[in-house]
Order: structure tokens, then C-alpha cells, then sequence
């Protein structure tokens, strides 16, 4: 065992696109709150200052065949672990180096020139196709490809990560690593040979789900809520366009990167009232927040339930939460799904402070219980208006829960 050291290198490993940035920068806003000087070293960040001219954005740039190129990365790598060593050398307690850090070659290279305190590697997976293609459309924004158009952008970036897969040697001899699912934040594997500093925090860190803004709205007045019928895919009324606008100006000055929706129309058309007056705003309807399938009973009012199905009527009222209606689901059989498109929508609005869904009644219901403690039985009736919404905080140190009202 090596003796016990305060200071720490943390070395992240992954595919791009996979969420080593955030977890970076997750780490160092936890650490820095706690008065732990920690600075995240990002090798992209030096090919984008350092070799402007040097079309980064295209995919040959990884190839492995490339010489110049690799022999270029190299040295963006050796620059960012001697400003990691100097950082640690002074004030510095924690370094982050962020980047791919996939071939055994460049672990050698980090090995051999940070000696001095022990390291940690973090490899971060994400196998969710759908979230790794989301994730890659909004990295192409950035001015790096600001010369291509999007779809060229993207398979590009996809070419740069079959490069980079090449080159992929997992972690197995090195003394201290943990993988993170980092959709999940859930840690898939553990091997600690040495005793860390602030391991047990950074642990923390890497699971815990950081809300700093989370906006979540129920989609605005529909025909079918007029009419006090359930489940199906209408429009918006007038009156839920008024509503959506006036969220829209609610909003205004607030930066909103993505709004998640489901994806019935209600939520959407609510989603593109917010989107109208923001800028670079974007709208993911997602399947998982898609609300609660009512079964035979969809498109069916409550009240012709009670008359023409009283079984089922009764059935539900007996026990809401678990009642699963005929051909469609329950409350209880809608967790798994919810649980994942919450995962997905952090998973990709990561890097901004607001995060905005536009769900259902049921679906709310359900995204609300992961942040409230609720009894399971109390879940269904949680109260879901039109015309206010949630807004939630959860750090480490704030915690805010507050229904609002848009007008
Ligand atoms: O009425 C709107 C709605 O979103 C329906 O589509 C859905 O079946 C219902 O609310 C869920 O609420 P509850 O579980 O209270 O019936």
C-alpha cells in the first residue's frame, strides 16, 4: 500500500462522447465547493487553441495511421500532464486529466511522468445508441465544425470514434480505476489497490443525480382535457396556445438548451411556443415521458369508465399505483421507463444549468416522485396543474422545491 497522499491525479478514460467531461466537471464543482483547489486539464481544449489550422474537426486527424497527427496529440497530451504536475506541484490538490486516455501507450506516457501521487482512472461507458447519437448531434454545434454541415459533422465525429476504438485497451493492470455507467451514474466495477484521497467523495459524486434547475411543466390545455377524456394524441386549444406562449415569455431570459417532451403532440406544441423565443433551443421528444397508455380505456372520459367499464373503474380506484389497465399500463409498470428518459435528458443537457420536460399528468407524477418522497399510493394523486409548474433544485447544498405560476 502507498502511503497515504493528499493530493490526487484523476485520469478519465472513455470513448468520446461518452460523459467524461461532465463527470470532470462534476467532480470539480463538488471539490471546489469544498474548498479543494482542483483543475480540470482538457486536451481537446489544447488541439482547438494550439492547431487551429489543422482541420481538428476532421475524422483523419485520429486516425492512428496518421503519424504527424498522432506525434501532434502526443504533445497536446505531455503539455496538459506537465501542467498537471505543476498544478499539484503548488496550491493544487486535484488534477483532472480529461481525455480519451484509451491506448495503453498514452497511460504509459501519463505513468511515466506522473509518478509523484497516486492516481485514480475513471472510464466512463454510455451504451445508449439513441443518447450517444443526441449527444453527438449537440457536440457539432460547437465552432469546431462550424465549416460543416450537420450530417457531415456527425459522421465525421462518428469516424473519430471508430478511431479511437482501434486504439481502445480496457484498464486491467493499473492500480486504482473504477468504470462508471455514466447514463446511469452507477459504478460498474471497482479496483483500488492504493489508499486514496477523497475517494469516498468522489464515489459520492459519481452517483449522486445533481438537479440544478429542473423545470418541469405539464403540456397546456388540450381538446381532449376539455372533454375530460384520457390518453390519445390532440391538439392544443386556443386557450393551450395562450398558455404555451405565455410560458414561452415566461422563459424568456432563461437559457434553455433542450426541452425534453414526449411525444404526443400536446407536449411538443407546448415545447415550440418555450423554443420560439430562446435561441439554439432544442426539442427531444422522447418515448420514455410519452404518458401513462390507458389501454381499452384510451380516448374513453372517466366518466363513461364508470358507466360502461365499472370493474375497471373500481379495480384502479382500489389501488391506482398498481392497477395496470387493461392492454396498457399502470403507474408502477411506467417506472422503469421514466426512470431512463430522466437518466437520458441529464444525461444530455449535462453541461447547462436549466433543464426543461414537458410531460403529462401521470408522467409528471412520476419524475416528480424521484426528487419528492412520496408513498407509493400517494404518487397517482400528486397535484399536476396546467397553469403553474415545478421547479427543482438539488446540490449539495441547495435544495428547492416550489410550484410556480407562468401568468
Ligand atoms: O387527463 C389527462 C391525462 O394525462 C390522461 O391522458 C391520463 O390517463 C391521466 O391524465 C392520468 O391521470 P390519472 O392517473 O389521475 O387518471
Amino acid at each position: 500500500m502507498m502511503s497515504k497522499d493528499e493530493k490526487l491525479y484523476i485520469v478519465m478514460v472513455g470513448l468520446p462522447s461518452q460523459g467524461k467531461s461532465t463527470v470532470s466537471f462534476r467532480m470539480q464543482d463538488v471539490f471546489r465547493k469544498n474548498s479543494i483547489p482542483t483543475k480540470i486539464f482538457n486536451n481537446g481544449v489544447l488541439r482547438r487553441k494550439y492547431a487551429p489550422e489543422m482541420d481538428t474537426w476532421s475524422s483523419h486527424f485520429y486516425n492512428p495511421d496518421n503519424a504527424d497527427a498522432v506525434e501532434l496529440r502526443r504533445q497536446f497530451a505531455l503539455m496538459n500532464i506537465q501542467k498537471a504536475r505543476q498544478y499539484l506541484r503548488g496550491q493544487g490538490q486535484v488534477a483532472i486529466l480529461d481525455a480519451t486516455n484509451v491506448s495503453k501507450d498514452r497511460r504509459a506516457l501519463i505513468e511515466e511522468n506522473l509518478g509523484d501521487h497516486p492516481i485514480l482512472y475513471i472510464q466512463c461507458t454510455n451504451n445508449d445508441t439513441e443518447i450517444v447519437e443526441l449527444s453527438i448531434r449537440y457536440k457539432v454545434k460547437s465552432s469546431e465544425f462550424a465549416s460543416l454541415a450537420e450530417d457531415t459533422a456527425v459522421s465525421e465525429f462518428k469516424k473519430r470514434i471508430e478511431y479511437y476504438k482501434m486504439i481502445y485497451e480496457d484498464l486491467v493492470e493499473e492500480r486504482n480505476y473504477l468504470r462508471l455507467d455514466s447514463l446511469h451514474n452507477k459504478i460498474i466495477d471497482e479496483h483500488l489497490t492504493d489508499q486514496l484521497p477523497l475517494y469516498s467523495r468522489i464515489r459520492d459524486c459519481l452517483v449522486t443525480d445533481v438537479v440544478k434547475n429542473l423545470y418541469l411543466i405539464r403540456h397546456t390545455e388540450t381538446y381532449f382535457n376539455v372533454e375530460d377524456r384520457i390518453g390519445g394524441d390532440t391538439d392544443l386549444t386556443p386557450k393551450g396556445l395562450e398558455q404555451a406562449k405565455a410560458l414561452g415569455e415566461f422563459f424568456q431570459k432563461k437559457k434553455i438548451a433542450y426541452i425534453f417532451t414526449s411525444e404526443k403532440k400536446r407536449t411538443i406544441q407546448t415545447a415550440q411556443a418555450i423554443q420560439r423565443l430562446q435561441q439554439g433551443c432544442t426539442i427531444v421528444p422522447l418515448k420514455e415521458f410519452n404518458e401513462i397508455h390507458a389501454g381499452i380505456c384510451e380516448g374513453m372520459s372517466y366518466d363513461e369508465i364508470q358507466r360502461t367499464m365499472p370493474e375497471v373503474y373500481s379495480a384502479r380506484k382500489a389501488d391506482k399505483y398498481n392497477y395496470v389497465y387493461p392492454g396498457g399500463e399502470g403507474y408502477n409498470s411506467m417506472k422503469e421507463r421514466i426512470k431512463i428518459g430522466v437518466k437520458k435528458a441529464f444525461f444530455l443537457n449535462r453541461r447547462t444549468d436549466n433543464i426543461m420536460i414537458i410531460g403529462h399528468r401521470a408522467v409528471n407524477r412520476m419524475i416528480l416522485s424521484h426528487f419528492l418522497y412520496r408513498r407509493e399510493e400517494d404518487v397517482p394523486f400528486i397535484y399536476i396543474p396546467q397553469d403553474k409548474f415545478y421547479h427543482i433544485v438539488a446540490t449539495q447544498d441547495r435544495k428547492i422545491f416550489e410550484l410556480k405560476r407562468y401568468q
